[in-house]
């Protein structure tokens, strides 16, 4: 094992934290078969695993949400049982999830002292002690905002600091993040890394659950690999690599990430002419009849916006949207950009694209009314077929067609939205981070589907941070700077370093 590998790591003290052979089943799911953790304090230890793999079923077991069926759990060695959320947190034992549990509507320092017993006087709440503890445990973290302001108001790397503040204030020594880092742009993961590798310092036991394996090669000590609801390895860092851990994940090797692409056609499918937004500014680019079109660009460069203008789910202030032809009139809304064929799927899939109440296969009958009907009928046949069909392309994981798709993982869910937009075969699919929360194993999968989707003549755009993906997957890449395109450049070896200079507003093509 390297020095670094062994950071603040106590050896020969009891685990901070153990699972062991912990079971656990949702009607008829068995979610977790026998699952082992074992972490020490002041260590980063990754949970690694594909979607549905089990990883934040176990975290809700250790952290008190959900009573195991089965198993230990044991805290500095002595064996514990958790009946709820507050046990755990007691036990000092916190969980920041997927969903962060942040209270948009409420401040800063409400959200961090949150659960807490707030300082009062007289049954009344002091405010002002309420912001300087909150202040205190900010500081801590090197964070300097106003702890007055709503924390909906946040930017997604402050509402994150907010949620693992909140986890200090309580003095958690078991501090577990389930995919932190999913929304951040690389400069804030940086900012979170600093963080957590200053509470290792403190002797803090931290669990990292995250599907981007270079940050987990870059911040863990040790790493957890589950599959199906079973433990499969644990190893140091330093002694593995990337692909192992990826044969591992899968169960199988690897093979290449990226599909070939195949000729692109000269016929035009859209024309963009000096589009302007709140961000967006003068931007004009012409895409083709089957091309992957991927967009770069640092977060806050307009391209989210600029897919949502697009898409007609935000209003334009001048210029115009040609598809196939026709022009899109200016804030004709989402169903008028629908029907002429151009679909989003939006960045925050959780809350934007999908009913978490509804099955899998309402959600995407929904969207495809017209696919599942027969003279004005919705057909209970075909809605299956589509449903059966989504889930065998894009690995849903899941009971049935019908389960709700509030029970599926987190990535799971995000491949529902996929499949709802796929199964529409629009002219134009807009893509935010398609991959995101995706495990590597079925990213390849979704690559796929994109290039299958444009050779039957989509024109698939897609936003993305990752510059490999960008790459990898596209065509063509344009990258945007403060709102307009500043390069537009052949994917097909495409070099980094070029691309970045064009995002940074260094150079322009
Ligand atoms: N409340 C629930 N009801 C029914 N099934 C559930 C429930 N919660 C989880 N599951 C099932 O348990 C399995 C494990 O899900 P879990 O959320 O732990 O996966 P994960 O490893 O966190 O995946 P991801 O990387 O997609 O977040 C999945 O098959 C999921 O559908
Ligand atoms: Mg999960």
């Amino acid at each position: 094992m390297s020095a670094s590998a062994v950071a603040g790591m106590s050896v020969g003290v009891a685990p901070a934290l153990e699972a062991i052979d912990i079971v656990k089943s949702f009607d008829g799911v068995h979610a977790l078969k026998g699952v082992t953790l074992s972490v020490q304090p002041g260590e980063i230890h990754a949970l690694l695993g594909e979607n549905g793999a089990g990883k934040s079923t176990l975290i809700k077991v250790v952290t008190g949400l959900y009573a195991p069926d089965a198993g230990q759990i044991r805290r500095n060695g002595e064996g514990v049982e958790f009946a709820n959320v507050r046990a755990a947190h007691k036990a000092g034992i916190v969980a920041l999830y997927q969903e962060l549990s942040i209270v948009p509507t409420t401040s800063v320092a409400e959200n961090v002292l949150l659960g807490e017993q707030l300082p009062s006087r007289a049954g009344i709440v002091d405010g002002r002690a309420l912001r300087r503890r909150a202040r205190e445990q900010l500081l801590r973290l090197n964070q300097n905002f106003s702890t007055r302001k709503l924390a909906g108001d946040l930017s997604p790397v402050q509402q994150t600091m907010v949620a693992v503040a909140r986890a200090l204030a309580t003095d958690a020594r078991v501090l577990i993040l389930d995919e932190p880092t999913a929304s951040l742009t690389d400069t804030e993961i940086r900012e979170v890394f600093t963080v957590l590798r200053s509470l290792r310092e403190e002797g803090v036991a931290i669990v990292y659950v995250s599907h981007r394996l270079e940050e987990v090669f870059e911040l863990c000590d040790r790493l957890t690999i589950m599959r199906n609801g079973e433990t499969i390895t644990t190893s140091n860092v330093a002694d593995t690599t990337i692909d192992e851990v990826i044969s591992t994940m899968v169960g199988r090797s690897a093979g290449s990430l990226y599909p070939e692409r195949h000729e692109t056609s000269t016929e035009v499918s859209l024309v963009v002419d000096g589009l302007n937004g709140r961000r967006v500014k003068n931007v004009s680019f012409t895409a083709h009849v089957g091309e992957v079109l991927g967009i770069g660009g640092l977060a806050g460069s307009g391209r989210s916006e600029l897919l949502r203008i697009l898409a007609g789910a935000q209003g334009s202030k001048g210029g115009t949207i040609t598809v196939d032809g026709q022009v899109i009139p200016h804030r004709s809304g989402v169903a008028r950009a629908l029907a002429a064929g151009v679909a989003l799927v939006p960045e925050e899939r959780r809350s934007q694209g999908v009913l978490l109440g509804s099955s899998i296969q309402d959600n995407i009958a929904l969207a495809n009314i017209s696919a599942v009907s027969r003279l004005g009928w919705m057909s209970g046949g075909r809605i299956a077929d589509l449903a059966k069909r989504g889930m065998t392309d894009l690995q849903i994981k899941a009971r049935s067609p019908r389960q709700p798709v509030g029970e599926l993982s987190g990535g799971n869910q995000q491949k529902v939205v996929l499949a709802k937009m796929l199964a529409r075969q629009p002219k134009v699919l807009l893509m935010d981070e398609p991959t995101r929360g995706i495990d590597v194993g079925t990213k390849a999968e979704i690559y796929r589907l994109i290039r299958e989707l444009a050779a039957t003549g989509t024109t698939v755009i897609a936003v993305s941070s990752e510059l490999p993906e960008l790459i990898g997957m596209c065509d063509r890449i344009l990258i945007m700077h403060e709102g307009s395109i500043a390069g537009d450049v052949p994917a097909e070896g495409a070099d980094d370093e070029l691309l970045l200079s064009y995002a940074y507003g260094r150079s322009t093509s």
